[in-house]
Order: C-alpha cells, then sequence, then structure tokens
C-alpha cells in the first residue's frame, strides 16, 4: 500500500477544558485539514485572537483559516440547531463556512427527543446524576450504538420524516415509562415543540453544505500528501472506556478514537499532542483527588476564568495531578506535552504537585480507578513560584527560572517532552 501522510492528533490530557481550541488555532498553520473525530456540542473550544473571543463547539477550530479544510467527522454527532447557530454567528463576522466546511454523511444526529432524554435520565439519577451538558450527548451514541440512531445521510433522503417521526415516538415511550413530562420542558429557552420545528428547518440547511464520507475523504487527502490535525473534544479522563466512569462522557476521547471517528488506519498517526493545564479543573460530578476547597482553588478559579463555556456553570479546581497524567499519556501515546495557563499561577508564592497517590500506607505514581480515586490521598511535592508575567516572554529560555525548573520537573516525572507552553488565551501568547 502506497505510505500516507500521517494523521498529527492534539486531545485534553485531563477532564476536557485544557485549552484545546487556542492550541489547534496556534499550530494550524502547519496543516490544510482540521478534522473533529468525536463528541458534540459538549464541547466549548475558545479561540482569541485581534482582541475577539470566539466559542466553537460542534465546528473545528481550524476555520477562521479560510484556507484550510474542516472537517465534522463520523463519530462526531450534531444537532443541526446548534451547529446553524455556529454558522450564522460565524456568518456575522464574516466566515461563509459554506465554503470551507465538511460534513460527514455517517455522523449520527441529535434530535431535539435526545436532548430531553438526557434531562430526564440526569433527573432521574438524582444525587447521583453525572452533571452533563444537557445537549443529548449520551442518548445520541446510545441510539447509535443500538442502531436506530439517525445520520446525516439519513437527513438527505425522501423518508427522514418518517424515521424521524419513529425514532421520536420511541422516546415518548421512555418518557412514559420514567414519568416524565416532556412536553412541559425547555430546550435552549423553547419549548419542546418550537424547539422542533426551528430544528427541522436546520436539517434541511445540512443540504448548503459538502457532505462527504469522511473516511474517503480524508484518505484521499493523505494519499495527496495533505498534512491533517485531528481535534479532541472532553479529555482523556472522560472517555467512556477509560475515563472515571460513569461520570464520563460517551465517546471514545483518546487517540484510538480518531482511527474509528475519522477512518484512519492506527499505522497512520503522526504525533500525539497532549495539552494539559498546569492544573486540574472538572465540570460535573465525579471523583477529584486534588480537588481544592479552599481560597487557593477559588484564586484559581478566579484567575482563571473558570467558568464552563458551554454551561457557564463554574469548574472545580485543583493542583496538577501527575499519576493522572502519566495515565493519560500512556492510553494516548503522547509524543508531545503542551501546558496551558500556568500564567493564572503568575502570583502564586508556591505551587504544589501531585506526584503518587497513598492509600492505606502505600504509595503508588499509578492512576486508580473510579472507586478507588475517591479515597486515595494526594502526595504533593510543593515548589517555589515564579512571581512574573509569563506573558512577557516569546522563547523557551526567557521563562523565568523558576517556571523552567517547573517544566523540567513535569517532564522528568512523566518521561515525555513538553514542546509547546501557552502563556496566554491569545494565539501569539504560544511558546513554541
Ligand atoms: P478547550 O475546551 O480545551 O478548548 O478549552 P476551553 O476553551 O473550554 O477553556 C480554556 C480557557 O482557557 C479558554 O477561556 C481559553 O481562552 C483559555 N486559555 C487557553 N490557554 C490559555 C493560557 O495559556 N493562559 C490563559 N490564561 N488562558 C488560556
Ligand atoms: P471540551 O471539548 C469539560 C463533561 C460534562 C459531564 C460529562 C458528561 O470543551 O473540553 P456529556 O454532556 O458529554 O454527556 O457530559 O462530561 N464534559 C465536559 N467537560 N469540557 C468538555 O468539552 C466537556 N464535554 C463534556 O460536564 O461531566
Ligand atoms: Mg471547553
Amino acid at each position: 500500500m502506497k505510505n500516507l501522510s500521517k494523521v498529527d492528533v492534539v486531545l485534553g490530557l485531563q477532564w476536557g477544558d485544557e485549552g484545546k481550541g487556542k492550541i489547534v488555532d496556534a499550530l494550524c498553520l502547519n496543516y490544510d485539514v482540521i478534522a473533529r473525530f468525536q463528541g458534540g456540542p459538549n464541547a466549548g473550544h475558545t479561540l482569541e485572537f485581534d482582541g475577539k473571543k470566539h466559542v466553537l463547539r460542534t465546528i473545528p477550530s481550524g476555520i477562521f483559516h479560510t484556507d484550510k479544510i474542516n472537517l465534522i467527522g463520523s463519530g462526531v454527532v450534531i444537532d443541526p440547531l446548534i451547529l446553524k447557530k455556529e454558522n450564522d454567528l460565524l456568518k456575522q463576522q464574516g466566515v461563509d463556512t459554506r465554503k470551507n466546511l465538511k460534513i460527514s454523511n455517517k455522523a449520527h444526529l441529535i434530535l431535539p427527543s435526545h436532548r430531553l432524554l438526557d434531562a430526564a435520565y440526569e433527573h432521574a439519577k438524582g444525587a447521583n446524576k453525572i452533571g452533563t451538558t444537557l445537549k443529548g450527548i449520551g442518548p445520541t451514541y446510545t441510539d447509535k450504538t443500538t442502531r436506530r440512531g439517525l445520520r446525516v445521510c439519513d437527513a438527505m433522503a425522501a423518508d427522514f420524516q418518517e424515521k424521524y417521526n419513529c425514532l421520536k415516538e420511541a422516546h415518548i415511550g421512555i418518557f412514559n415509562s420514567l414519568n416524565f413530562d416532556w412536553q412541559n420542558q425547555e430546550i435552549d429557552g423553547m419549548n419542546p415543540n418550537e424547539y422542533e420545528t426551528k430544528w427541522l428547518e436546520a436539517v434541511k440547511e445540512l443540504n448548503d453544505f459538502d457532505i462527504v464520507s469522511s473516511e474517503h475523504f480524508i484518505n484521499d487527502l493523505l494519499r495527496q500528501g495533505k498534512r491533517v490535525l485531528a481535534e479532541g473534544a472532553q479529555g482523556t479522563l472522560l472517555d467512556i472506556d477509560f475515563g472515571s466512569y460513569p461520570f464520563v462522557t460517551s465517546s471514545n476521547t483518546t487517540t484510538a478514537g480518531v482511527c474509528t471517528g475519522l477512518g484512519v488506519a492506527p499505522t497512520n498517526i503522526g504525533k500525539v499532542y497532549g495539552v494539559f493545564k498546569a492544573y486540574c479543573t472538572r465540570v460535573g460530578s465525579g471523583p477529584f483527588p486534588t480537588e481544592l476547597h479552599d481560597n487557593c482553588g477559588e484564586e484559581l478559579r478566579q484567575k482563571g476564568f473558570e467558568f464552563g463555556s458551554v454551561t457557564g456553570r463554574p469548574r472545580r479546581c485543583g493542583w496538577l495531578d501527575l499519576p493522572a497524567l502519566r495515565y493519560s499519556i500512556m492510553l494516548n501515546g503522547v509524543s508531545d506535552l503542551i501546558i496551558t495557563k500556568a500564567d493564572v499561577m503568575d502570583d502564586f508564592d508556591s505551587i504544589k504537585i501531585c506526584t503518587e497517590y497513598e492509600q492505606n500506607g502505600s504509595r503508588t505514581p499509578l492512576f486508580v480507578s473510579t472507586e478507588k480515586l475517591d479515597s486515595v490521598k494526594p502526595v504533593y511535592t510543593e515548589m517555589q513560584g515564579w512571581k512574573t508575567d509569563l506573558r512577557k516572554a516569546k522563547q523557551r529560555p526567557e521563562l523565568p527560572k523558576a517556571m523552567q525548573e517547573y517544566l523540567k520537573f513535569v517532564e522528568t516525572q512523566v518521561e515525555t517532552p513538553i514542546t509547546i507552553v501557552s502563556t496566554g488565551p491569545d494565539r501569539t501568547e504560544t511558546i513554541f
């Protein structure tokens, strides 16, 4: 078989919101194609440039570069109405997505009733709820796996309305069994009927886009020597198989997800850029060993603006967790680490890093399973803060000595090089 170019990957190594959008935007210049491979509008990827902030949900973070192809792959789940809103917003900013956005014919559709199901299941779980983004992600992937989901290709077919009604009826059956009063719920401030009308209109607008078989599309481009960057959503610790189950999302957020979500062979994966914050955050429920419930956690939240870009929920904050980072590096085969948001700790006198977990008197450098995560005690190393404005540094040698030592310490601990340092939210605040 002819040698193809490789697909490089950017993905999150923690519980999401590591700054993937910013990094993809900054790395974009080296690539021809940017492709999302999993997740959906549960993602909120923030890009900042020219003094403006943009949040992308389903559209890849290369969209502002008009010479780049942006692909929504088959592993992604799409809410046509949220996608339409995203497209409309971009149009107002002078970006016509109809020119450079391609959509997989196999991507599954999030129906309005999937969103209501998400709410119904969360409600039924009570205190044990996952704290989902209520975007219908879990129910849509469930219908994909049970082989009754609707795909973009179905939306193009003459019998779409019939198939839609059929799946909606099945969902109403579930609402009835849960005693869930679905007709009196709201979806994005609209009653379900109003949302459905707009949603069905948005489905028709999918026809305005180039609908492709992403697996052929990507492999053709690779054969032509084009450079492809795959953009992960969520984070490794939210992976359906290896994350802190059940407090996870419903897709494979790891490098393996690139293969299944785009149709790329494992042998065609190139560099894997793992993005991590210099501390940890998590939205929603689930274990978080290094979580801070004190002023320090609040300081991280305020200085780092740690509020969800999709839901506005305050993010839980805590110290950097190296057992978790080692685990994520292992699962993804990370070749390059990218650190973000260390600048949030510019004023800190000292900074803690969890190097190991302690449980029942013994220590381990390894991540442990969900049920044990709640009871482990983090073992910390305390490092001196740099007390300098990191944004001033334009090259790695210009970073303060204490920060250099901090980076070296992390690299040694996790045996992987940090090749990019992000010093602020703007595209230009990136040290390669
Ligand atoms: P994503 O989901 O991984 O793309 O991350 P989000 O966009 O949800 O959250 C990351 C937040 O941190 C956004 O508001 C970014 O603008 C911001 N950000 C990214 N990198 C940096 C950085 O190095 N320093 C600071 N201060 N903010 C950053
Ligand atoms: P980006 O791509 C942070 C979390 C939710 C919840 C769990 C399941 O911006 O990093 P879901 O709606 O997916 O069923 O929710 O996953 N979650 C995220 N947390 N960043 C995200 O995306 C997330 N997407 C989902 O808060 O705990
Ligand atoms: Mg985000």
